[in-house]
């Protein structure tokens, strides 16, 4: 079986991290595009924090992969707003990833204190969802580490309640 390394990314960084993933372990890419181009917008800042506010999930391509052909599954976000981008819940309402090892990865300027990981873990709860991996600056010694842990993320469901 393969794995599979969907990202969301809006500046690049977080695709260069995907493509550097791909390059270690192998795998297919696939990227997570929002239905409206998100470059046409002018106030994407707020934009994006009243879709979080108002817990909206925007419309995203549907054109989605055959996740039967995976068992690994790694994704891929840029912190927005202290926790993954609307974009990505969109994809997790759509995608049925029952029964996947889940490797989650972000970028972002400072992550500390952000709870997207266990908001992720709690919408997959059919799934492993595996310890996060910090893309800024990650080294092929981080990334082997990452994939070959067994290490859960634990649902904090006083922190992780809000999706
Ligand atoms: C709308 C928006 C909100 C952001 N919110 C945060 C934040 O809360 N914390 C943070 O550390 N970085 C934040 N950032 C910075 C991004 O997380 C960071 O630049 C990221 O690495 C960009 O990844 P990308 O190039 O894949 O889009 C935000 C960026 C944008 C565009």
């Amino acid at each position: 079986m393969k794995t599979l390394i969907v990202y969301f990314s809006y500046t690049q960084k977080t695709e260069k991290v995907a493509k550097y993933i791909q390059k270690i372990i192998g795998g297919d890419l696939y990227e997570i595009k929002p239905k409206n181009d998100l470059k046409e917008r002018t106030n994407l800042m707020w934009h994006s924090l009243y879709l979080k506010g108002v817990r909206i999930k925007p419309d995203i391509e549907e054109n989605l992969p055959d996740f039967d052909d995976y068992d690994k599954i790694a994704i891929g976000y840029p912190i927005w707003w202290f926790t993954a981008p609307q974009y990505v819940f969109s994809f997790l309402d759509l995608a049925n990833l029952k029964d996947k090892d889940i490797y989650l990865f972000k970028t972002s300027i400072d992550s500390d204190g952000c709870k997207s990981e266990q908001q992720i873990a709690k919408k997959l709860t059919e799934c492993r969802v595996h310890s996060c991996l910090d893309g800024n600056n990650c080294i092929e010694d981080d990334v082997m580490t990452w994939i070959n842990s067994n290490e859960l993320v634990e649902i904090d469901s006083k922190n992780a309640d809000y999706y």
